[in-house]
Formats: C-alpha cells, sequence, structure tokens
C-alpha cells in the first residue's frame, strides 16, 4: 500500500528457552540495521521482559502473543495488556486460529482483546482467515469479512490497528494461497476496511501461513500486502531477516 511501511512480525508460537530466545532476538536485531521493514518478535511471554531488555535501542520491537481482555482481577494463568505494556511489548497478537480454535475465542472475545490492547497502548495485531473446508465451500471471504466485522474493536484502523490474514490451513503446512488468491483476499479485507472507516485504507494488511525466504518477495508483492506474520521461518534468525530484506 503506498505511503505504509511494510510490518514483518515473528510470531514464535511455544518455543523458545532463555539462552536460545536471546539469541535469536540479538541475531535478528544484528540483521535488521538498514532494512526498510518495520520488524517485530513476538515470543513467548516468559520471554517478553528479557527479550524487550536486549532488543532496547535496536530497531526491532516486541509483540506478546495473546492478552486478557482485562486490566486484571481472577484470571489465573492469563495476562493482561498492561503487563505486557510493562514488560516492553508495543504490539500484540490478537485471534490467532491457535488461540481461536484452541481456547475457544469468538470474534467477541477478540474484539474485547483487541481494544483492551489500545487501551494500555498497544498495537493489536488481528488475526483472521479460513478454513480449507470453508475455502473449498466458496466461502473465504465471507468468513474473514464476517471474523472482521465482529472482531475489530471501535475506532481500530483510525488508532493503528493491523490485520493478520492466516489461511488456516496455509499455517504450519507448507501450503499457500496462489498469489492471486492472496491478492483477492487481501482487497477483500481493504474493501471491508475502506467502507467501515476512511482510515481504512492506510490499515497494514499482513498475510501468514507458510511464508519462508523462497516465497516472501511474490506474496509481499500482491496489492494490499503489507507485510507478513511469520510463524516457523520467524525461529531462523537469517530466515526471518531474508523474508524481512523481501519486504
Ligand atoms: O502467526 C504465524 C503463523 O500462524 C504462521 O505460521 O509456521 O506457517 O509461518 P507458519
Amino acid at each position: 500500500t503506498p505511503g505504509v511501511r511494510p510490518l514483518i512480525a515473528g510470531n514464535w508460537k511455544m518455543h523458545g528457552l532463555r539462552a536460545d530466545g536471546l539469541a535469536l532476538a540479538r541475531a535478528v536485531a544484528e540483521g535488521a540495521r538498514g532494512l526498510d521493514a518495520e520488524l517485530v518478535v513476538c515470543p513467548p511471554a516468559t520471554l517478553i521482559a528479557a527479550v524487550a531488555e536486549a532488543l532496547a535501542g535496536t530497531p526491532v520491537a516486541v509483540g506478546g502473543q495473546d492478552c486478557h481482555a482485562r486490566e486484571k482481577g481472577p484470571h489465573t494463568g492469563d495476562i493482561s495488556a498492561p503487563m505486557l505494556a510493562d514488560a516492553g511489548a508495543r504490539y500484540v497478537i490478537v485471534g490467532h486460529s491457535e488461540r481461536r480454535a484452541g481456547h475457544g475465542e469468538t470474534d467477541a472475545m477478540v474484539r474485547a482483546k483487541a481494544a483492551a490492547a489500545f487501551a494500555a497502548g498497544l498495537v493489536p495485531i488481528v488475526c483472521v482467515g479460513e478454513s480449507e473446508a470453508e475455502r473449498l465451500a466458496g466461502q473465504a471471504e465471507a468468513v474473514v469479512t464476517r471474523q472482521l466485522a465482529g472482531s475489530l474493536p471501535e475506532g481500530f484502523a483510525a488508532r493503528g490497528g493491523v490485520v493478520a490474514y492466516e489461511p488456516v490451513w496455509a499455517i504450519g503446512t507448507g501450503r499457500t494461497p496462489t498469489e492471486a488468491d492472496i491478492a483477492a483476499m487481501h482487497g477483500a479485507i481493504r474493501a471491508h476496511l475502506a467502507r467501515t472507516a476512511p482510515e481504512g485504507a492506510g490499515v497494514r494488511l499482513l498475510y501468514g501461513g507458510s511464508v519462508k525466504p523462497g516465497n516472501a518477495r511474490a506474496i509481499l508483492a500482491q496489492p494490499d500486502v503489507d507485510g507478513a506474520l511469520v510463524g516457523g521461518a520467524s525461529l531462523v534468525a537469517a530466515d526471518f531477516l531474508a523474508i524481512a530484506a523481501a519486504a
């Protein structure tokens, strides 16, 4: 999107003990200088503070992988958006399909989490994406549009929120939609956002699902693809940096 700085975010998921995580973060920061893209790493919650400290003064930002919708309270095991911000995060992924599927998160819950992120001064990266059955049934755009309508809080575009389109069947599988399908979906997402708010034209739209150094350039060249949300390849600094260099 013209005038929009690309964003490459790494979702480490449930990977990373302290030594490996810090080494990975440092290697990413080392290679990040001079890249046009903005870089974010999202380590497991146990490493956010340490990684944020290690990355202080570098161009690489830190994000969480989820947050609770409330600021504090009796929610054993949960982490609030203010806690993430306090630990040094600037972004937070919400509504990842692994949380929608594995933790029963609904659009309404995702929307509340994204609102909590904004309230804490974080940038939410809201994930949407269809299942393989939904795509085969010709429902992909309808499903994603419905998820957007339910998951994005008031003022999402104006407040700088980010959307990540991750087709569930492309995550961790090595399969990706065709370039034309990615362009079509991102166009549909852009159209929905632009209908909803004037600022929708400038929202950063990331593609996620089996992004690798070998396919990054072609995917990132598609219209309305403003960056990538990278899983497996973000665990190898050289691969993550190669993807960022393709942006
Ligand atoms: O959030 C990123 C993710 O779900 C994509 O994972 O391993 O297919 O790049 P991967």
